[in-house]
């Protein structure tokens, strides 16, 4: 199963993605993970895409294609994956069509999780990502155990640089310019389904195993 999550920064898209990917045994795929990796390690790639995530703004289409297409060409994806913020621009979804219509594959669904943009900036403030593992947290909708403490490693919880108000906005922005036109994209490849992202976590998850049934 191929399944693509779209949706505004801060939507829920990683929360859920993790958790489908855990449901069905498939590799769970984020580029902004990817990307933050290779900043921690500060390797060449890392630096280059630091210099637009800082700023809010995408990474150029020419090195995000070719990161995606190397991570989907590994063994483990084999029976499908889910991508978390990826593709994010027509021209991104295109190579990705044709990557898969080469096996004489097709990607199954993309949903798209709804949340309005006055939602975002508040849930951004609150949220809160492990500097080892990555896992994220949010101080209210889904705190961890210990104040600051990640659940899964114990290591330390901070705020992602680009979680700042201001680079929110941009990031918004953004999405309303560049990336939200995929809705129409995948709605017209009868593959698109919606969920409600301003429900309690438990729920919407609930919603998309309905969907992927
Ligand atoms: P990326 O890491 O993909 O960030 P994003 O899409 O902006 O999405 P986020 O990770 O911020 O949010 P999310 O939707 O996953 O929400 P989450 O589940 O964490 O990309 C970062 C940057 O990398 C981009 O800006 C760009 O520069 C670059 N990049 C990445 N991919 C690229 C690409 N393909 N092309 C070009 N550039 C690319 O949830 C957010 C918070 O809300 C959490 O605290 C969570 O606990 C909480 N929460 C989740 N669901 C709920 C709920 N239902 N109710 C209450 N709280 C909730």
């Amino acid at each position: 199963m191929k399944v693509i999550m779209l949706g505004a920064p801060g939507a829920g898209k990683g929360t859920q993605a993790k958790r489908i990917a855990s449901e069905y045994g498939i590799p769970h795929i984020s580029t902004g993970d990817i990307f933050r990796a290779n900043i921690k390690e500060n390797t060449p790639l890392g630096m280059e895409a630091k210099s637009y995530m800082d700023k809010g703004q995408l990474v150029p289409d020419e090195l995000t294609v070719r990161i995606l297409l190397d991570r989907v060409a590994k063994d483990d994806c084999k029976n499908g994956y889910v991508l978390d913020g990826y593709p994010r621009t027509i021209p991104q979804a295109e190579v990705l069509d044709e990557a898969v219509a080469k096996f004489n594959e097709k990607i199954d669904y993309a949903i798209n999780v709804d949340v309005p943009d006055e939602n975002i900036i508040n849930r951004m403030s609150g949220r809160r990502a492990c500097v080892k593992c990555g896992a994220t947290y949010h101080v209210k909708y889904m705190p961890p155990v210990k104040e600051n403490v990640c659940d899964a490693c114990g290591s330390e919880l901070i705020i992602r640089d680009d979680d700042k108000p201001e680079t929110v906005k941009n990031r918004l922005s953004v999405y309303h310019e560049q990336t939200a036109p995929l809705i129409e994209y995948y709605r017209n490849k009868g593959i698109l389904k919606e969920v409600d992202g301003t429900k309690d976590i438990d729920v919407v998850f609930e919603d998309i195993k309905n969907i992927l049934k």
